[in-house]
């Protein structure tokens, strides 16, 4: 990705949650409060001025991302879902014990601002291109800082995963954690993410989860995003974030097992496919 610029498909993201919010019956399946939290989070960061966010709020926005679902259809609503599944994965692993939780590309997602008073016996924990988590890290200063919320900027695509954690003095290895890893992997060269799977499993402990979206492969092995994916490939690289990596979803369960997880079954209605990308859980 471009070093020294905020991610704009994270901005994408936001701006997206931020016109879902003003689609009806999406309240259903958004999780509580994350609508609000994103615009406050988008204006207070600096990423955006209150213009944009509050066209971003309109009808007409709404009717425009509408439009364009006839290109990838179902995407426009995926990002609510993929932030539900997230947030699911998140709650349920508290549930069951999990004290440590690790957002990796985090962009502007508000899960852990959001959860972090609500749990304050858990550690939340965020890691960033720099050039996003600084601007991020403004933003959650503005709007109030959580002392169980740790914002880390780092260049995963260059850095080790456990090496980022060893500085981080109270990052637990032996602790049940849950590790999402939303919209992050297909960003990645291959080796960075098997290097992320194998060292999700070695720094986190028994009982850990790992949340995640990816593209699946066509049978060429390039991304499958349906009949645009030249188009969608093109966009992403013209953007400065190509996707570089993708998996057939037949191919997972062992791509995942050799690297220490074993994929969970799929909860009805929530994993399995939204729009271009697939949403998977694995334990270990
Ligand atoms: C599509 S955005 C998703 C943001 C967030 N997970 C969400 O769903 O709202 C991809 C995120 O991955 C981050 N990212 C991409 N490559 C990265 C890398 N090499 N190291 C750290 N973060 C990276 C970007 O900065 C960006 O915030």
């Amino acid at each position: 990705m471009r070093k020294d610029k905020p991610s704009r498909t994270a901005f994408k993201v936001a701006l997206n949650l931020v016109t879902l919010g003003s689609k009806s019956g999406m309240e259903a399946i958004l999780p509580p409060g994350i609508v609000d939290a994103t615009r406050k989070l988008l204006v207070a960061s600096g990423a955006t001025g209150e213009r944009t966010v509050k066209w971003a709020q309109s009808q007409r926005s709404v009717s425009i991302y509408e439009a364009f679902d006839w290109m990838l259809p179902g995407q426009f609503e995926a990002f609510a879902h993929r932030k539900a599944f997230c947030e699911r994965q998140v709650r349920d692993g508290i549930d069951a014990g999990a004290t440590q939780i690790l957002v990796l590309g985090a962009g502007y997602d508000t899960l852990g601002w959001r959860l972090a008073p609500e749990f304050s016996g858990v550690n939340f924990y965020e890691i960033d291109h720099p050039a996003t988590a600084r601007l991020k890290a403004r933003g959650i200063e503005a709007m109030g800082r959580r002392k169980n919320l740790c914002l880390i900027a780092e260049d995963l695509g260059k850095r080790k995963l456990s090496d980022v954690l060893k500085d981080c003095s109270s990052w637990d290895e032996s602790a049940s954690t849950v590790i999402v890893a939303e919209g992050l992997v297909m960003y990645l060269p291959p080796e960075a993410v098997r290097d992320l799977f194998c060292q999700g499993a070695a720094v986190t402990g028994i009982g850990s989860r790992i949340a995640f979206s990816y593209i699946p492969s066509a049978a060429d092995g390039r991304p499958d995003a349906g009949r645009w994916t030249g188009f969608m490939l093109w966009l992403q690289k013209a953007a400065g974030e190509p996707w570089t990596w993708s998996i057939r979803p037949e191919a997972l369960g062992q791509f995942l097992e050799e690297l220490g997880w074993m994929i969970a079954p799929e909860p009805a209605g929530e994993a399995g496919k939204h729009g271009i990308e697939f949403f998977a859980a694995a334990t270990k």
